[in-house]
């Protein structure tokens, strides 16, 4: 573990950075996260699985609802075909563990009807909502979890490309909906990976009342801190984050194919009301 305020300095790309008078090592720990996308071979055991899995589960989940669920693949077909899926991310492939993290309301139809009681509020966007947020904050533990057991991650969004072709590799059920993946596994030293900065506390944290602009002067000050991050890294990126990320929103055809989205849910079971 680093000292905490070059973990600081990484974090926020800058040494100029105030390093608050509160850290711990669970700070520290998150603070040093950096996405993975080249693995060793070496297989994530089930009892790393089972210790990562119950790390998700100790997340906080909407009403006790467990709305989400995960599936685990080892195959290297299965994951060659949820590579392809992903738009050929060769990490889905490579990684020897990848996640794919539900939102999960075909446990709560279920569950309905074996009490014999009506589910109809399932149809409803607030659900598939409470889905992907209990989906998403298992995730996060899970990820932190791996991290702490020396393994590292990826999350792959590319999973929601096409969204029924994975239901379909993965034997999913009506309203069962894969919202990201997760390359798991040992990095690969030889191609290490870097913390990557973020913007500084004033563009995410507001006091009492929100401001947009008082976001514009540190977010010209994070496009400076991503061209250097950038350039240290030997990464050929052209134009600033700001202009990199008005491409990512430019229009339907940026969103790799799940401008479809709505279609996609529909097909697979979520009425969204
Ligand atoms: C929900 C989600 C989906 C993501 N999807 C992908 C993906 O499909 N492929 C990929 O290489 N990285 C993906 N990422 C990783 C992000 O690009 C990465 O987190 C971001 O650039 C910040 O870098 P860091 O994680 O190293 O701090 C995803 C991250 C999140 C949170």
């Amino acid at each position: 573990m680093r000292d905490p305020r070059a973990l600081f300095q990484s974090r926020y790309g800058s040494d100029a950075v105030t390093i608050p008078d509160a850290t711990t090592p669970i700070i520290e720990h998150l603070l040093s996260h950096r996405s993975v996308r080249a693995y060793r071979p070496d297989p994530v055991s089930d009892d790393q699985l089972a210790a990562i899995v119950a790390a998700a589960q100790s997340a906080a989940s909407s009403s006790n609802l467990h709305a989400w669920s995960v599936v685990a693949v080892r195959d290297p077909d299965r994951k060659a075909a949820l590579a392809e899926c992903a738009g050929g991310q060769a990490h889905v492939r490579e990684a020897p563990l990848q996640l794919v993290w539900l939102a999960d309301l075909a446990r709560l139809h279920r569950v309905a009807e074996r009490c014999g009681r009506p589910d109809e509020a399932l149809d409803y966007t607030e659900m598939l909502l409470v889905g992907v947020i209990d989906a998403a904050l298992a995730a996060q533990n899970a990820a932190v979890a791996a991290q702490s057991l020396g393994l590292s991650l990826v999350y792959i969004g590319g999973m929601r490309n096409q969204p029924e072709e994975v239901a379909r590799i993965l034997g999913l059920p009506p309203r069962v909906f894969a919202v990201f993946g997760m390359c798991v596994g040992y990095a690969d030293e030889s191609k290490p990976a870097s913390v990557k900065p973020r913007p500084a506390q004033s563009v995410v944290l507001h006091h009492e009342r929100y401001s947009l602009e008082q976001q514009d002067a540190p977010l010209a000050a994070y496009d400076d801190a991503m061209a250097r991050f950038y350039e240290s890294q030997n990464m050929n990126v052209r134009g600033t984050w700001s202009v990199h990320s008005s491409k990512r929103v430019a229009g339907p055809a940026s969103l790799t194919g799940r401008d479809r989205l709505v279609e996609a849910l529909h097909k697979l079971g979520f009425a969204m009301k």
